[in-house]
Order: structure tokens, then sequence, then C-alpha cells
């Protein structure tokens, strides 16, 4: 008896599911599975930006009082950054000089880098590797899953920045959304964001922004000393530096997420045990680049929030720093009748946009030397390959109210609310007035 009426209570909750906005819309899809690549999650988690995409939270429903308003047409905006790719140019060059030295050693006094004679660098450059394009096909599965119900027949609005790597994940992703709608919806790329021009998802328009060699650097001198002693003692004559052991560490996940089996370099960086400190790296990396520690980051983000904030009120887009006003202004390239936008984009360019915004900001800035444990900027959960960021508007009690998610972790927006991560849009727009004012003078500072 009691399992008929669970049986009918289930078949009664998956047919009203196809036309009521119910919480279990959200709750059904949690987890994101990708193919296995054979390494523990907590060693995969330390890879920082070159870190698989993992759900940073569980996703929770909206409260109750929130979407039950059948006028207001809810909104849904993602940015995603591209799935798992090779190394870029420049690091594939230090990866090879640090390789060739240490390949230039004939007889290894630690058994830890045998493997080494044997082994061939043979990645590619730049572009998505396999896995990541199944990551980026799985997350597009993921949101037609999740927010099918708010496309009432409209296909999403996708737009990619031009990098090889950022178009295929946004067609990879339309082709997980389509095969998990039955080809109901075929969304298609509409707006592809040259990066020589006014790009609002890539970071290529600030020229006098800084870098964040400065704190990285001096974050390398302070863990990597005793690695890259360990390392030359076991491969003497190949004199690496702190850089080149750097550089080794990263082929653990550029040859894992090529190859799809653990890299011939991880048992290295497990033996070292690299993880706290390589997560440490890229959190000041993206920190000082282009987030909060970059006087010049979050301007690079402002563009884009612009456009969302556009987006969120059904409004024309008021900017004047990279977005491209001809595509902006035309609803053709730009339109603000859509219930679902999705774009497609890069880990430094999302810090930009979630320090413009004023996400995940830490109460003090990162200290170059010395890792604060309970601190809120961490890649691995912000920016791993094909980490997202969701704005949703929703109608709750007749106001409309904005949420954020960053891999389906509640963002608090202690910025324009109680903390609770709900906030009335108008309070959310009223947050953003360094958007709203075009970075308050940073803009031009990028040109001087
Ligand atoms: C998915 O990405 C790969 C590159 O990894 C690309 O060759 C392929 O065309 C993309 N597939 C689709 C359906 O866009
Ligand atoms: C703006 O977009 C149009 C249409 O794609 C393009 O022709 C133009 O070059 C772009 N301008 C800039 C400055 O990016
Ligand atoms: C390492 O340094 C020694 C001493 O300066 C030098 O003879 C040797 O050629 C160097 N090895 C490499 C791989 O550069
Ligand atoms: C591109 O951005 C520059 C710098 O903000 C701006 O002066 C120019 O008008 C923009 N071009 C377009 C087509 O929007
Ligand atoms: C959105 O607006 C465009 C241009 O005004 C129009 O062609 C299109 O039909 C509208 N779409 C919807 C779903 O209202
Ligand atoms: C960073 O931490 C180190 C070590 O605790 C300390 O000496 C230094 O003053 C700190 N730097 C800043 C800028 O706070």
């Amino acid at each position: 008896m009691a399992l008929l009426a669970l049986i009918t209570l289930t078949y009664l909750c998956y047919t009203y599911a196809a036309f009521v906005p119910p919480r279990m819309h959200y709750s059904r899809i949690d987890a994101s599975p990708v193919p296995s690549i054979g390494i523990p999650d907590d060693v995969q988690q330390s890879w920082s930006m070159y870190s698989p995409y993992f759900a940073a939270g569980t996703y929770e429903a909206p409260p109750d009082g929130c979407l039950v308003d059948q006028v207001f047409v809810p909104d849904y905006n993602q940015i995603q950054r591209h799935g798992a790719r090779f190394p870029t140019s420049g690091a594939a060059t230090r990866i090879k000089a640090a390789l060739s030295k240490l390949q230039s050693v004939t007889d290894f006094t630690d058994s830890l880098l045998e493997f080494v004679e044997d082994y061939t660098y043979d990645l590619g450059q730049d572009n998505l590797v396999p896995f990541g394009a199944s990551q980026s096909y799985e997350a597009g599965r993921v949101a037609f899953e999740r927010y099918s119900w708010i496309l009432k027949g409209q296909e999403p609005f996708v737009r990619a920045s031009s990098g090889s790597r950022v178009v295929d994940s946004a067609s990879n992703w339309t082709a997980g959304f389509a095969a998990a709608s039955a080809h109901r919806y075929n969304p298609v790329v509409s707006v592809i964001l040259s990066e020589a021009g006014n790009d609002t998802l890539d970071d290529n328009m600030c020229p006098a922004a800084g870098d964040s060699d400065p704190e990285t650097n001096a974050w390398l001198a302070t863990f990597a000393p005793p690695m890259t002693a360990r390392l030359n003692a076991g491969a003497v004559g190949a004199n690496l530096t702190d850089t080149d052991t750097y550089n080794l560490l990263t082929l653990c996940p550029f040859d894992t997420v090529a190859k799809e089996r653990p890299g011939d370099f991880c048992a290295v960086y497990e033996a070292l045990d690299a993880g706290s400190a390589f997560m440490y790296s890229g959190d000041l990396d993206k920190y000082y680049g282009t987030g909060y520690g970059q006087p010049l980051g979050p301007v690079q983000g402002v563009g884009y929030i612009n456009e969302l904030l556009a987006r969120l009120t059904g409004t024309a887009v008021q900017d004047q720093t990279q977005t491209n006003s001809t595509l902006d202004s035309d609803p053709a390239t730009f339109p603000l009748n859509r219930t679902f936008y999705a774009d497609f984009s890069h880990d430094n360019q999302m810090a930009a946009i979630f320090a413009a915004m004023g996400l995940l900001r830490q109460s003090a800035p990162l200290n170059a030397t010395n890792p604060d444990p309970s601190r809120t900027w961490r890649n691995e959960k912000m920016l791993p390959f094909s980490g997202r960021m969701v704005v949703e508007r929703l109608s709750c009690d007749g106001q409309t109210h904005v949420r954020v998610l960053v891999n389906d972790a509640l963002m608090p927006l202690e910025f324009c609310g109680s903390g609770d991560g709900l906030c009335t849009l108008d309070a959310f727009v009223g947050s953003q007035s360094y958007a709203r004012n075009n970075g308050n003078g940073d803009w031009e500072q990028c040109f001087e």
C-alpha cells in the first residue's frame, strides 16, 4: 500500500513537473557527472584553475513564496568558463624548458623521477581537450534539466568570446542542451565577440592593467625552494629553478585532463605534497591578476555587469567601457526579451566580473607569503574549468528579486541585502554603482 502510494506520488510529481515551476525542478539535478579521470577528488580540487568542474555547494531551491507569480517571467543569466584545455602557448614554452633541463639528466638518483627518461611531452596548445568538451556538454544538459521550465518555447540566447576553446565550449554546451531536450530546443551560438575588439567576455582591453607576477613570485619563493631542492637532489645537474618546479607541477593536471588518466607527473605532485601551495598560487594569480588585488582588475568586469543589469531590468545597455555598442543596441545581437541567456568566457575575465559585482570579497587582501586558511577567494570553487556564475531573477511575494550562484553555491549578497542570498532587484541594481558609473574613473586609467 505504502509502495503504491509512493509510486502514485512520484508519478503525479513528474506529471505536474511539466507545467508547474516547483522546487523539485531545482533540486532534481545536483551533481554534474563527468568522465572519470582516476584522480581522487581532493587532489583534483587542489589544481585550482586547472581543476575539472565540481559543484562548490548544493543547489538550493529559492525560498517559499518565490516563482509563484505566473505573470512575471523569470530570467536566468549564466556566464561560464570554457572547459578543460591544453596549456596556453606561453605555459607550453615554460613547461618544455623545464622538461628539457630535467631530461638532460641521464642518471636519476631518486626513483620518483625515473619515469622522466621515457616521458614524452605531446600535448596540444590553447584548445579545448575532449574531456573539456564533455564537461561543457554535460553543463548544457544540466542547465536544461534544471531550467527548462522557464524557457516557454524560446531558445536560450548564447554568446561566446572568440577564442576557439570558448566557442567550442559554447557549441558543446548547446549540443548537450539540445540533446537533453530531445531536440525540442536547438540553441545556437548567436554572437561571437572578437577578442581583438570590444569584448565583455575577455580581459583584452585594459593595456595599463598590471599582473600578478609580484605576488605569485613571492609565494613561489616561499613554498617552492624545498621542493626544488628535492627534485635537484634526485636529478643532479638539472639545475631546476622554482619556476621550473611550478611548471612541472602543472603537468599533473594538464596531462590528466588531456589523456583522461592520471598524468605521470601526478606522482611528483603528490610526493611533494604540492596541493595547498599550488591552490594558493592560483588564488593569488586571479586575485592580483584581474580580481580585487589588481587596481585595474574589477573595471574589466564592468561592461559585463552593465549588460547583466540591462537584461535584469529589461532596459537598454548603458556602458562606456568594454561593450560593443553596435551589437548591444541591436535586438538581434542583444535581445532583452528572452528568459535564458548563456555567455562563455575565460577565468581571468570572470574574476574581474566577480570583483566588479562585489562577490567573494576578502576582509583583508590576500597576503602573498602567508595564506589565510579561511579566505573566501578560492579558484577551485570559483573558476575551475567550466566554472559558472548564474544570476536568477525571481518573483517572490510579488516583488522582483535576484539570486547569484557560483558553481551552485548561493552567494550571500551581503552588499545588497541581509546576507541570506536574496536581494530585491532594486537593491541589487543600487549596489552596482561601480559598474553603473563606468568604474568611477578606473576605465580611463586603463589607457594612461
Ligand atoms: C566540441 O568541442 C570540440 C573541441 O574539443 C570540437 O571539435 C567539436 O566540434 C565541438 N562539438 C560541438 C558539437 O560543437
Ligand atoms: C562591434 O561589432 C561589430 C559587429 O560584429 C563589428 O563589426 C565591430 O568590429 C565591433 N567593434 C568593435 C570595436 O569591437
Ligand atoms: C647545471 O649547472 C652546472 C654548473 O653550473 C652546469 O655545468 C650544467 O651544464 C647545468 N646543467 C644544465 C642542464 O643547464
Ligand atoms: C569600444 O570601446 C571603446 C573604449 O571604451 C569605445 O570608445 C568605443 O566607442 C567602443 N566601440 C563600440 C563599437 O562600441
Ligand atoms: C523579441 O524581440 C524581437 C525583436 O524585437 C522579436 O523579433 C522577437 O519575436 C521577440 N521574441 C519574443 C519571444 O517575444
Ligand atoms: C604577510 O604575512 C607576513 C608573514 O606573516 C608578514 O610578515 C607581512 O607583514 C604580511 N604582509 C602584509 C602586506 O600584511
